[in-house]
């Protein structure tokens, strides 16, 4: 069983969901349904917050055995961890990723945003690197079990060549929609080269911080001539989906809403794609990262592929406040955007 430690008990690592949930959308319970993983520790700074862990999921786990500390620093030097789930607010992200790559552990599991900047995230990156440790950041959206099937559908051949790939989901530029920047890479591939973007609203952020913008929409060219289109301004459209349009069918599907395959203008029926049941996205995640470590292929949303969708979300913000098309990677690397998500 691989050791796991969570940072921040807020909605994404304990709230969202309870044990009795069958598809937890929250680390604990992902941890928790994954076979390979135990929750060894959690920090929160808040007692309210480690008080209300324990009563919800404390039972959860056998024996109550899991123990608290008050802060990141203090679990990370007191306990042996394999794996370290970062669910805190973006903002301390940089801080907490810093404490995090000094311990001696094998894989981090990072909320999205991965960073306030470019710069923020291409340290940790470089940290990471040095120290052979891998880094997954979470656009959860990304690991419904039937989208990583259409994923692998899609790369084979299913609707011939990817050619357009439009993603809805409106809110936040780099924590909110970034989920569906993701699922547009996800289908469209890993490797964007230049982001024309369109965003609206800001507000107040203490300095130094630039407000985070929500996104109105962008244009996404790839090195395969693919274009991905995200649109956030979506009317009545469900959030988190896609369509995927190739060269002999097309795909819509999202992480809520359901699946249609298309192929020479006829529906394809679903029970020939052979979707898998649905799962909690961190219980797919966790045993990801688990095989990994056993020696298997790199998790999804790792390094190429969060640096890809974060070289998008932040060109899109400086698309957006530049009028210009931005070529990739981003040459400003140090705008410091206020994403609390
Ligand atoms: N993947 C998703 O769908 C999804 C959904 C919601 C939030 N998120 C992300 O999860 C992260 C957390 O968001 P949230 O809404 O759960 O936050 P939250 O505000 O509910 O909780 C954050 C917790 O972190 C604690 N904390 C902060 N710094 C700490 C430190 N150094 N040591 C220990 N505890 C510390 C705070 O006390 C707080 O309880 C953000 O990055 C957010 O974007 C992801």
């Amino acid at each position: 069983m691989y050791r796991v430690g969570i940072i921040g008990l807020g909605s994404i690592a304990a709230r969202y969901s309870t044990p009795d949930d069958e598809y937890p959308y929250c680390h604990a319970g992902g941890i928790r349904l994954c076979d390979t993983t135990e929750l060894v520790a959690v920090a929160d700074m808040s007692a309210d917050r480690q008080a209300d862990f324990k009563s919800t999921w404390g039972p959860g786990f056998p024996d109550n055995s899991i123990k608290y500390y008050e802060t990141d620093v203090q679990m990370l030097e007191s306990e042996k961890l394999d794996i370290v789930a970062v669910c805190v607010r973006g903002p301390h992200h940089f801080e907490v990723m810093q404490n995090v790559l000094r311990a001696d552990i094998k894989a981090i599991f990072l909320e999205k945003p991965a960073g306030c900047s470019l710069e923020e995230v291409d340290t940790m990156t470089a940290g990471a690197d040095a120290k052979k440790i891998s880094i997954v950041v979470d656009y959860t959206r990304h690991w419904g079990p039937h989208l990583i099937r259409l994923q692998s559908l899609i790369k084979d051949g299913l609707i011939g060549e990817v050619q357009s790939v439009i993603g809805y989901c409106g809110g936040g530029v780099l924590s909110f929609s970034i989920h569906t920047t993701d699922m547009i890479c996800q289908f469209a591939g890993y490797d964007p080269v230049s982001v024309t973007g369109f965003v609206e609203g800001g507000g107040n952020v203490p300095e130094p911080y630039e407000p985070e913008p929500a996104i109105v929409g962008a244009t996404i060219k790839f090195e395969n001539g693919a274009i991905g289109y995200h649109v956030g301004k979506h009317g009545v459209r469900g959030a988190f989906s896609v369509d995927v349009l190739g060269s002999e069918g097309s795909v819509q599907a999202g992480f809520y809403s359901g699946t249609t395959v298309q192929k020479g203008g006829n529906v394809i029926d679903n029970s020939t794609l052979d979707l898998p049941e649905n799962a909690s996205p961190f219980k797919v995640v966790y045993k990801q990262i688990t095989d990994y470590l056993e020696g298997g292929q790199l998790p999804h949303c790792s390094r190429d592929d969060y640096t890809a969708v974060n070289e998008i979300g932040f060109a899109t913000i400086e698309s957006a406040i530049t009028g210009q098309t931005i070529e990739l990677p981003c040459q400003n690397r140090k705008r410091l955007i206020y994403a609390n998500g």
